[in-house]
C-alpha cells in the first residue's frame, strides 16, 4: 500500500462476556476432558455471551473502552467497520447496530466477513480509507459470538470457540504511519474445510436443516491445522518483507489464537522464540476475528508492549482467508 496520508493508532479496547465456561464444564456436556482439550489446543476456558446479548453489544462495550482511552467522542468517528461472521442478523449489519448504540445517526457503517482473518482485513480497509483521504477517523472492531453457531453436541468443534470483541481507533496523521505493512490472501476453493452450511442463500433455514444441525460450524480439523500453519508463516514473512523488517525487529508477535500447537509451529518456522509471542488462548478460546485485537489490547494494558514497539498481527481463517500486519504501537 502506498497511500499518502499516514495512519496513527489512537487507542484499543476489548470486552469479554462475564460468563466463563471451563473445560470441566464442557466435560459434563460432551465426552471430553480438561486433559484432552488442554494438550490438543491450549484452551482452559472461554467466555460465553448471554442469550439476550448480541454481537453488537460486545462490539459496543469494546468500542466504548477504546473511545474512552482515545479521549474522543463517538461523534469524532467518520467510519465504522465491524469484522464478524456472527452478526446480530444477516441484515442490517452489526456495524449499523453498533452505530445506533453509540448514539450516531449518519456515520457510515458496514460489516466485513473474512472469518478469523477479519480484523487484519478490516485494518487494511481502514488504512486504505484513511490513506485515500476519504475518512479521517475510523473505528475498527472484531466481534464474535461463536457460541451461538456452535453445535454443543459436537466435541470436535465445541471445545474450540469463545465469544469476545476488540476495537481500535485509527486516525489520519501527516507525520507518522503506525501501519507499516499489510498483507492479505484468500483461497475460496477450500471453503468446505471450515464453514457453516446453512443460513445463507445456498441453504436457507428449514426444520430439516435445524434437525441436521447444518446451522453450525463444520470443520476438517487436520486440514485446517496444516493450512493455518503454512499460510500464517507465509503471511508473517510477507508482511515483514513489505515493512522492510527482519523477524528480530519485532517486539511482539500476536498470532490468531486458534490453537496453541498452531501458534508453536508458526513461531518455530518464522524463527521466533516464544517469549516474543503473545498468548491468551487459555482463557479466551478461539474468538475468530476478535483474537488479534483483544490480544493486542491486553498486551498494551498489561505493559507487555509500550509506545514505539513494533508488533506483528498474523491471522488465518475460514474462506480460507489469511493475512498479517506490521504495526507500531
Ligand atoms: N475430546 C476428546 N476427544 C476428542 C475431542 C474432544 N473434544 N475431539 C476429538 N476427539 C477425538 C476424536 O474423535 C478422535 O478419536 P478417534 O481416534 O477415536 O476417532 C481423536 O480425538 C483424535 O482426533 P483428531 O481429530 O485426530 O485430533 P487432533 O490431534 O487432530 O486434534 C484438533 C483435533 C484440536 C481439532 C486439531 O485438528 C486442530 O487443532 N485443528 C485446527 C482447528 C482449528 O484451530 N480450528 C479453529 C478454526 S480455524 C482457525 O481459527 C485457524
Amino acid at each position: 500500500m502506498n497511500n499518502k496520508t499516514g495512519v496513527k493508532i489512537l487507542a484499543t479496547g476489548s470486552y469479554f462476556p462475564k460468563k466463563v465456561l471451563t473445560n470441566d464444564d464442557l466435560s459434563k456436556m460432551v465426552d471430553t476432558s480438561d486433559e484432552w482439550i488442554s494438550t490438543r489446543t491450549g484452551i482452559k476456558s472461554r467466555h460465553i455471551a448471554e442469550k439476550d446479548q448480541p454481537t453488537s453489544e460486545l462490539a459496543y462495550q469494546a468500542s466504548i473502552d477504546a473511545i474512552k482511552t482515545a479521549g474522543i467522542k463517538p461523534e469524532d468517528i467518520d467510519l465504522i467497520l465491524v469484522a464478524t461472521i456472527t452478526p446480530d442478523m444477516p441484515f442490517p449489519s452489526t456495524a449499523c447496530f453498533l452505530q445506533a448504540k453509540l448514539g450516531l445517526t449518519t456515520t457510515p457503517a458496514f460489516d466485513l466477513s473474512a472469518a478469523c482473518a477479519g480484523f487484519v482485513y478490516a485494518l487494511a480497509t481502514a488504512k486504505a480509507f484513511i490513506g485515500s483521504g476519504l475518512y479521517k477517523t475510523v473505528l475498527v472492531v472484531g466481534a464474535e459470538e461463536l457460541s451461538k453457531i456452535t453445535d454443543w453436541t459436537d466435541r470436535n468443534t465445541c471445545v474450540l470457540f469463545g465469544d469476545g470483541a476488540g476495537a481500535m481507533i485509527l486516525t489520519a496523521s501527516e507525520d507518522s504511519d503506525n501501519i507499516l505493512s499489510v498483507y492479505l490472501g484468500a483461497d475460496g476453493a477450500s471453503w468446505d474445510l471450515l464453514y457453516m452450511p446453512a443460513g445463507g442463500t445456498s441453504c436457507p433455514i428449514t426444520k430439516e436443516v435445524i434437525d441436521n444441525k447444518l446451522n453450525s460450524i463444520k470443520m476438517n480439523g487436520k486440514e485446517v491445522f496444516k493450512a493455518a500453519v503454512t499460510k500464517m508463516v507465509f503471511s508473517a514473512e510477507k508482511a515483514l518483507e513489505l515493512a522492510n523488517k527482519k523477524p528480530e525487529d519485532i517486539d511482539l508477535y500476536i498470532p490468531h489464537q486458534a490453537n496453541m500447537r498452531i501458534i508453536d509451529a508458526v513461531a518455530k518456522k518464522v524463527g521466533v522464540t516464544m517469549d516474543k509471542v503473545f498468548v491468551n488462548i487459555h482463557k479466551t478460546g478461539n474468538t475468530s476475528s476478535a483474537t488479534t485485537i483483544t490480544a493486542l489490547d491486553e498486551a498494551i494494558k498489561t505493559g507487555r508492549v509500550k509506545k514505539g514497539d513494533l508488533v506483528e498481527l498474523v491471522a488465518f481463517g475460514g474462506g480460507f482467508t489469511w493475512g498479517a500486519a506490521v504495526i507500531r504501537i
